[in-house]
């Protein structure tokens, strides 16, 4: 069964870079970004983690702690991750889990077996604070991951936890968002300081952030 947006992100122990994590706990009260990749020592995945570890600093600011993750073993991601660094300039700064017995790779319907039998696809879930999942992404094992449309979508899900707003297409942080439809003119009216009616249905409002 896939994970689905709303389920629960499941808990699971395991051995990473960084130790063993315990994955619940590991998340405190943060956002978690948690993403596969299908191998280790291929370059594809080089470059993918070495572009999210170059973007610590926004994660960190946004308070989400990121994890990767393949079915390679300990061993394997330790001698890889000099590799990060050497390759792309930004040393591997985050947990890169093992799961060779494919624990995780299952609860999170991570292996696509009509894709490849036995590698994880590249999958990414975002997790809120109360550990449900709000994004899911799959890649193909060719193409590579845009990782600042990650931190994109992070910036849209803080934006509407905390308010009533959703983000229209390609919005950036400091764009107009969207009022959502079910608050009325009036609500609108107390809860902005002001809106643009483009249509009825459809109202904007100065980013809350
Ligand atoms: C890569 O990271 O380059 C890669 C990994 C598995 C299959 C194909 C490409």
């Amino acid at each position: 069964m896939p994970l689905r947006l709303g389920d629960i992100a499941p808990d699971f122990t395991a051995e990473s870079t960084a130790g063993k994590i315990e994955f619940h706990a590991y998340l405190g009260d943060s956002w978690g970004v948690l993403f596969s990749h299908p191998k280790d020592f291929t370059p594809v995945c080089t470059t993918e983690l070495g572009a999210a570890a170059a973007l610590k600093e926004a994660f960190d600011a946004r308070d989400v702690k990121v994890l990767g993750l393949s079915v390679d073993s300990l061993d394997d991601h330790l001698a890889w991750s000099g590799d990060i660094g050497e390759v792309t300039g930004h040393p591997l700064n985050f947990p890169l889990i093992a799961d060779p017995d494919r624990t995780v790779a299952t609860a999170y319907d991570m292996i696509h077996p009509n894709a490849d039998n036995t590698l994880t696809v590249r999958s990414v879930f975002v997790i809120a604070p109360d550990k449900k999942v709000k994004l899911t992404l799959t890649y193909p094992a060719s193409t590579g991951r845009n990782f600042d449309e990650v931190l994109r979508v992070i910036d849209s899900l803080q934006r509407t936890s905390a308010h009533k707003v959703a983000t229209p297409a390609n919005w950036r942080p400091g764009q107009d968002v969207i009022i959502v439809p079910s608050m009325s003119d009036e609500e609108a009216g107390e809860h902005f300081e002001s809106f643009k009616r483009v249509k009825p249905y459809l109202r904007t409002t100065k980013d809350p952030s």
